[in-house]
């Protein structure tokens, strides 16, 4: 018999439509320092900083606790994946699970450097006075040309490296939406779900 289950709640859904709508402003304003270009970070930012708080305190499919699997089982889950013997998961499955890990960690890899680049170009945003190439990474920048200050007074060095890190994390997202949309119709197919309609109805059918 079929039964209905309330998997997402609204804030998850409106959360994830909102994200794909902000994200995608945000990379394809990004090749102009623009306002939009701003707005749309500060809103991914927002957004996924409500994420982690609700994968904390928020209901029980959007908790990490639900689908944060150790490593063993996402590789039982991909190996049983394509034998069709899979375990049925209502929430994400396992490798979806470590999936929305990885765009989360990326997408603040992204909003950060975005801020920092901000801070170093024009002087503005939360970040702003404090512009400078971690610690860690300082060894790699200890040649004197790389400080050289430009006519505004900007530090080239610390401006090249955020501004890679920026369009790098940006490339890589892509990568992993790419694979999310992958992974999300290969897994629906072969569990004969419809998880796009559950991300907008709230609602999956067993
Ligand atoms: C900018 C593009 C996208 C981003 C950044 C993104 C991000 C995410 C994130 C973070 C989640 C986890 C939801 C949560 O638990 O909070 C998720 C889930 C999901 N996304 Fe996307 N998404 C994108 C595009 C899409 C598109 C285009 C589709 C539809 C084809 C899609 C379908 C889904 C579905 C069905 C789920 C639930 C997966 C499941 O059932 O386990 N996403 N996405
Ligand atoms: C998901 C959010 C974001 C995406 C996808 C994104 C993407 C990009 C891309 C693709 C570029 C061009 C990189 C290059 O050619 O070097 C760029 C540039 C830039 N981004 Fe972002 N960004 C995001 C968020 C932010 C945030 C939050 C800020 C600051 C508040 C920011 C500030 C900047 C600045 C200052 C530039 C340099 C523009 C220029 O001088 O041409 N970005 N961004």
């Amino acid at each position: 018999m079929s039964k209905e289950i309330r998997v997402w709640d609204p804030l998850i859904r409106i959360f994830h439509w909102s994200l794909v709508l902000a994200f995608s402003i945000g990379y394809l304003s990004g090749d102009e320092e623009s306002n939009l270009h701003i707005y749309s970070g500060y809103a991914v930012l927002g957004l996924i900083t409500f994420r982690v708080l609700w994968g904390v305190v928020g209901t029980r499919y959007a908790r990490f606790s639900n689908f944060v699997h150790a490593p063993n089982i996402v590789i039982q889950h991909l190996k049983a994946l394509f034998k069709k013997e899979q375990k049925h998961y209502v929430g994400h499955n396992p490798a979806g699970g470590w999936m929305v890990v990885a765009m989360l960690i990326t997408l603040f890899v992204v909003t950060i450097s975005g801020l920092k680049l901000y801070a170093i170009e024009e002087g503005l945003g939360p970040l702003a006075g404090n512009s400078q190439v971690p610690l860690i990474m300082s060894s790699a920048y200890a040649d004197d040309d790389k400080h050289d200050k430009n006519e505004n007074g900007k530090d080239e060095g610390a401006e090249e490296f955020w501004e890679e890190i920026h369009e790098v994390s940006s490339d890589f997202m892509v990568l992993l939406i790419l694979l999310h949309i992958t992974g999300v119709i290969v897994s629906g197919r072969l569990q004969n779900e419809h998880l796009i309609k559950a991300m907008f109805t709230g609602k999956k059918i067993r």
